[in-house]
């Protein structure tokens, strides 16, 4: 693709528009060198699509699916994983395993619903063999897409779940355990970094200050942060 051609495509934000006529959008996910530049996608199924045909990393070579997101597209909150297992590889849909079923009852206990109040999705949208972490390498690779998901949901806030997904997509490489249930701001955007589910089912304990006890205080600070903004916008 020449220069002047990824040049057009320098535009950010809801109000991005559509790629000019004569971009061939099969070219996009060959090659990490290939940008995916903001406003590439009109919808989430265009970007599905490009993840299911995706190489710019090698989670390609071995994915099953690509786990794109689900919930509802304009939802107010936007939760962030780490990277598909293999449930979400078989099915193509992500947090359907046992941290997906903890993450349902969380949401559930602030009266969120995961069909109408969230979009879930995850950084990378393949599985890395073995539910290793993703490299650095891999995240970088599938950002676009995921910058390309926060631009069209357009949530009010977004949850990012572990020290990966934080470090991630805001380059914030503190401890979970430091910045967790706090309120941070990224490109404009309020973000909560809140533990891994997978993090709670190894930690069984409901004491104060144990995880399951910490996710029960930020996941009330996130359903009255929601109030505020609906009440607030109303
Ligand atoms: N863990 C994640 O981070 N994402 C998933 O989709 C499933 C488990």
């Amino acid at each position: 693709m020449p220069e002047e051609q990824i040049n057009l495509f320098e535009l950010s934000g809801p109000q991005a528009s559509a790629p000019p006529a004569g971009f061939d959008p099969d070219l996009i996910p060959t090659d990490v060198k290939v940008p995916v530049p903001s406003g590439t996608y009109q919808t989430m199924a265009d970007l599905a699509q490009h993840c299911n045909q995706c190489h710019r990393c090698g989670l390609g070579a071995t994915r099953t699916h690509a786990v794109v997101g689900r919930g509802n597209l304009q939802a107010p909150i936007m939760i962030v994983g780490e990277a598909p297992g293999q449930n979400e590889d078989e099915t193509g849909l992500p947090f359907v395993g046992r941290a997906g079923q903890l993450l349902e009852k969380i949401l559930e206990s602030v009266k969120l619903d995961s069909e109408k109040d969230v979009f879930i999705c995850n950084i990378n949208k393949c599985r890395p063999p073995g539910n290793r972490t993703p490299s650095i390498e891999e995240a970088e690779a599938c950002k676009p897409y995921l910058l390309e998901q926060i631009r069209m949901v357009d949530p009010k806030l977004i949850l990012l779940t572990g020290a990966t997904a934080v470090k991630s997509l805001t380059g914030d490489k503190r401890g979970i355990t430091k910045i967790r249930g706090d309120w941070l701001e990224w490109e404009g955007r309020l973000c909560m970094p809140i533990l891994h589910p997978a993090y709670l089912l190894r930690n069984q304990s409901r004491q104060p200050g144990s995880p399951k006890w910490l996710m029960w205080q930020d996941i009330q600070k996130v359903r009255a942060k929601l109030d505020e903004i609906l009440t607030g916008s109303a």
